[in-house]
């Protein structure tokens, strides 16, 4: 089901009146696919790289959202390893956005006890950006309050298969025993290993697929489609996803208590 802003405020009523709707407990870690931006610029007939800048600018209220609802994990699908099929324009337009916001915008961040982590393949975008990418990991790694993880060139399968590769180098070299191998093992072999899974993932534009995202951690995560192109994306959007998820009963496989 893809739900739209009307949709939400029906559901803020009954999570206003369920007396079970207090029995979920917060999220933790809330995952986004970031998608719509194309469609928000040629809806008003301006170029692409407006949509992918206003799509920065609804990155940031999303970051603060999360901050003001007290998320500690954050993930965001910035750039896929599909994504490589664009323009060189296009990939050449995100990638300096995404310098911009790191030499512009990061410093706010830092300053809120946002911790970056890069998942995917960063190097992909050039020794200089992957340089100051780590660097901006290394300056943040002791900040607390939330773990922004953003996804740069990643794919899923990929993560796995590259999860799948360390566990067998480990038992080659005699550092981990094939019998000690379970999912928590393959789970902290991941790129997101220290985190916990994400409770939710979002995916704005009204598409309903995970395109490759998070496809191990999603295993118990509650989706929601949203019918909202990303450059619109708000805070009371984010508001929305919370209280839809705070009235959801998840069971993990189990019976209602
Ligand atoms: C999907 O919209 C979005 C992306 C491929 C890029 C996400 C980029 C941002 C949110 C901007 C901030 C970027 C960085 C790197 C900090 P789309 O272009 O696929 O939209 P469409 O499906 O409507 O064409």
């Amino acid at each position: 089901m893809i739900l739209n802003r009307s949709d939400f405020r029906t559901l803020s009523d009954i999570s206003s009146t369920s007396p079970e709707a207090s029995s979920q407990q917060p999220p933790r870690h809330v995952a986004v696919i970031m998608d719509g931006n194309g469609r928000w610029a040629r809806a008003r007939g301006v170029p692409i790289a407006q949509g992918h800048y206003e799509g920065g600018e609804a990155l940031q209220r999303c970051v603060s959202a999360a901050l003001e609802h007290g998320v500690e994990y954050l993930t965001l699908y910035a750039f896929s390893l599909e994504n490589w099929r664009r323009s060189g324009e296009e990939i050449e337009e995100l990638t300096s956005l995404l310098q911009f916001y790191l030499r512009h915008r990061f410093d706010a961040l830092d300053r809120e006890g946002v911790r970056l982590r890069i998942i995917g393949e960063p190097e992909r975008f050039g020794e200089e950006l992957c340089a100051e990418l780590r660097q901006a990991e290394e300056k943040t790694r002791n900040n607390k309050r939330l773990t922004l993880f953003l996804a740069l060139s990643y794919g899923a399968r990929a993560e796995i298969v590259g999860a799948a590769r360390d566990l067998v180098s480990k038992v080659q070299q005699g550092a981990l025993r094939l019998e000690d191998i379970n999912e928590d093992v393959f789970s902290s072999a991941l790129q997101t290993g220290d985190a916990p899974d994400p409770d939710i993932i979002v995916r704005t534009s009204g598409e309903s697929r995970l395109s490759n995202f998070l496809l191990w951690q999603s295993a118990y995560a509650e989706l929601i489609f949203l019918d909202v192109l990303w450059p619109d994306f708000s805070e009371a959007d984010f508001a929305a996803v919370l209280k839809d998820y705070m009235q959801r009963h998840r069971r993990f496989g189990g019976r209602p208590a």
